[in-house]
C-alpha cells in the first residue's frame, strides 16, 4: 500500500490495485502537486462539507466515475449532482473491494456555501479510519482534540494518522501533539497547515512537540510505503 501526501488534507492512497483520494481539494489549494487532469481516482473519501475537502469531488468524480463515499447527507447531496455514492455514518464501517472504511466522530462544521448566500448543511464531520492490506490509516479530518482519540486508537491500532495542526480551525500544534499520545499511532504526519494564512505553522516545531520521536512530515507529493 502506498500513502502520499498532497497538500492541506489530500492524502491518496494506493492499494488492491486501487486509487483512493481521501478530500481532494486541488483547484485553489496553493500547496497541491496534483491537477485535476492528471489525477484519475477510482475512490473518493471526504472527511465532511467544507469547500476544502470536497474540493474538485464533481468534477473529478463524473470524469472518471469514481465512488464517492461521505456521510449519509453530504453524499446523498452530493448524488444529486449525478455522481455514484456510497453513503456512511459515525461508528460505521463497511467492507469495500479496496478495503474497509470507518467513519469516526470529529469535532468540527459542515456546510457548503451556495451562490445565493446560503448554505446547504452537509451532516457531521467525520474522521475516516481506513483499513487494507492488514494496515490502518487514520485521517483525522477537521477536529478539536478530544478524548476519545484513545478508544480510536485502542479499538484500531493505527499504523500512520494524519492530524491537522493548523490551529483556527482545528486542533493547533499543541493539541495535535496531545491527539498523537491519546492515537498511539506508529507515525503522526501533520497536513491543514500552510495553505491559508491564518493556519500558518513551522511543522517542524510540531514534531519536536512529539514524545515519541514518531512524526513524519510529508511535503506535497511525498509518500509513505506500508
Ligand atoms: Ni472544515
Ligand atoms: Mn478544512
Amino acid at each position: 500500500m502506498k500513502i502520499t501526501y498532497h497538500g492541506h488534507s489530500v492524502v491518496k492512497i494506493e492499494t488492491n490495485g486501487k486509487t483512493i483520494l481521501i478530500d481532494p481539494f486541488i483547484t485553489g489549494n496553493g500547496l497541491t502537486d496534483l491537477k485535476v487532469e492528471n489525477v484519475k481516482p477510482d475512490v473518493i473519501i471526504i472527511s465532511h462539507g467544507h469547500g476544502d475537502h470536497v474540493g474538485d469531488t464533481v468534477q473529478l468524480a463524473k470524469v472518471n466515475d469514481s465512488l464517492v463515499i461521505a456521510n449519509d447527507e453530504l453524499s446523498t447531496y452530493l448524488s444529486w449532482q449525478g455522481l455514484r455514492v456510497h453513503g456512511m455514518h459515525i461508528g460505521g464501517s463497511y467492507q469495500f473491494d479496496f478495503g474497509r472504511v470507518k467513519l469516526t466522530q470529529a469535532f468540527h462544521g459542515t456546510g457548503l456555501q451556495t451562490g445565493d448566500n446560503n448554505i446547504v448543511y452537509c451532516g457531521m464531520p467525520a474522521g475516516i479510519l481506513f483499513m487494507s492490506e492488514g494496515k490502518t490509516i487514520y485521517h483525522a479530518g477537521d477536529t478539536a482534540l478530544f478524548s476519545d482519540m484513545k478508544l480510536i486508537g485502542e479499538r484500531h491500532p493505527i499504523d500512520v494518522a494524519f492530524l491537522p495542526i493548523g490551529d483556527n480551525y482545528t486542533m493547533g500544534p499543541e493539541d495535535a501533539a496531545y491527539a498523537a499520545k491519546l492515537l498511539g499511532a506508529k507515525t503522526i504526519v501533520p497536513m491543514h497547515y500552510n495553505t491559508f494564512p491564518v493556519i500558518r505553522q513551522d511543522p517542524q516545531e510540531f514534531i519536536k512537540l512529539l514524545e515519541d520521536g514518531n512524526g513524519k512530515i510529508l511535503n506535497p507529493g511525498e509518500g509513505i510505503d506500508l
